[in-house]
């Protein structure tokens, strides 16, 4: 079979591949069970759903699916200008928040640039620069944190972009408002820093930096609709930022990609603020009952700022993991991120932990 590595690019034959957390179906088909009886807490996404008015505006705008969307994602541009206080210029739209960081690296990064993120970051940082021919410079963690002075000593004059999710996935671990406005304003202006607030709906008195932005910082902050707001299905996200930067990442982005469902169910869930405040209630609760009863079988886990937990299995964790597959429950490993005695598990509802809890216990694990 021909593999047509002789033709494509050095960085393509080196990349490393993205790995999702498993399908429902997949393990259904793997395990022989029933995927009702399958519980996915592998993706942090949101276990309440959709809100009912983003899935009915969803269904509506599906009618319509044989027109091109708005290229410009007019109304959902306006209505995201308002509730943030910002200008419409000021915001770019992408296929989920990866996008967004894909637009980054089209725009800046090239053989030779050099890009600052941690060492156990979302790794779509990694895999983005990587893809471009740039270099990531992978700074360790400080007890499971960013090391936001760490970022700043590895900043070169090769530097181009610096990554800082807030909170981290996979730890779940946040750095302070103040310390994170005092590197983003200590970075010199060849440099662009990405914040990643994939998490901050669910993060309590989440640090804003849009005074930076209005200072003139060189700075892009990204959100998604992946994740408090259910709809990690239809693909939407955003970044917000100077208008001058957001006009060149506008260059790199393809036409149209934004679909129409998608931007009608992400304008609809803006205003379905019960629901949000229903699953940030979900997931503190749901958060304390799974830390609770993970330590009461002996298990440690991160404190966490987002909607999963880093749990430290020890030299088990990939039995637990393999365990809880047989069992109908997919969690994440998180070997590739260099943390192999971990496990990231989802906040659930109720049941799925209860559930989760039950075959831990009866596995008699160590
Ligand atoms: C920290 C972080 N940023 C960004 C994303 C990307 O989300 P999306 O592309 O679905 O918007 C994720 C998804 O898991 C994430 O954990």
């Amino acid at each position: 079979m021909k593999t047509y590595q002789h033709l494509c690019k050095d960085a393509i034959r080196s990349l490393p591949v993205y790995e999702p957390g498993k399908p429902i179906e997949l393990v259904a088909r793997e395990y022989g069970l029933d995927p009702e009886r399958v519980d996915k807490l592998a993706s942090n996404e949101n276990p309440l759903g959709p809100s009912p008015m983003a899935l009915a505006a969803a269904r509506r705008a599906a009618a319509e699916t044989w027109l091109y969307p708005e290229n410009s994602c007019y109304w959902l541009r306006h209505k995201l200008a308002d509730r943030l206080n910002v200008g419409p210029d000021q915001l770019i739209f992408g296929a989920g928040s990866n996008e967004v960081f894909y637009l980054l690296a089209d725009v800046f990064v090239a053989a030779g640039v050099e890009v600052v993120m941690g060492e156990s970051a979302f790794i779509s940082y990694k895999i983005s620069t990587l893809l471009h021919g740039g270099t990531p410079v992978e700074v360790p963690l400080r007890e499971l944190r960013h090391n936001l002075d760490a970022m700043r000593g590895a900043v070169t004059e090769r530097t181009r972009l610096v990554y800082l999710p807030n909170p981290n996935n996979p730890t779940g671990t946040a750095n302070a408002a103040d310390e994170v406005i005092a590197f983003v304003r200590s970075l010199p202006e060849h440099v662009v820093c990405c914040y990643d607030e994939a998490y901050a709906e669910y993060q309590e008195a989440a640090p804003d930096l849009r005074p930076l932005i209005a200072e003139g910082r060189q700075l892009i902050c990204t959100r998604t609709f992946s994740k408090i707001y259910g709809l990690a299905g239809l693909r939407i996200g955003y970044g917000y930022g100077c208008p001058a930067l957001v006009a060149l990442l506008e260059r790199a982005r393809p036409p149209f990609n934004v679909g129409n469902v998608a931007q009608a169910a992400a304008l609809a869930a803006l205003d379905d603020t019960g629901f949000v405040e229903r699953s940030r209630r979900g997931n503190i609760e749901g958060m304390r009952y799974l830390a609770a009863g993970l330590e009461r079988l002996g298990f440690t886990s991160v404190p966490s700022c987002g909607n999963f937990i880093l749990v430290d299995f020890g030299a088990k964790a990939q039995d637990v993991f393999e365990t809880l597959l047989q069992n109908g429950i997919i969690v994440r490993p998180v070997a590739g991120y260099d943390l192999p005695q971990y496990l990231r598990i989802t906040v659930g509802r109720p049941e799925q932990h209860d559930r989760l809890l039950g075959v831990l216990e009866r596995s008699a694990l160590p």
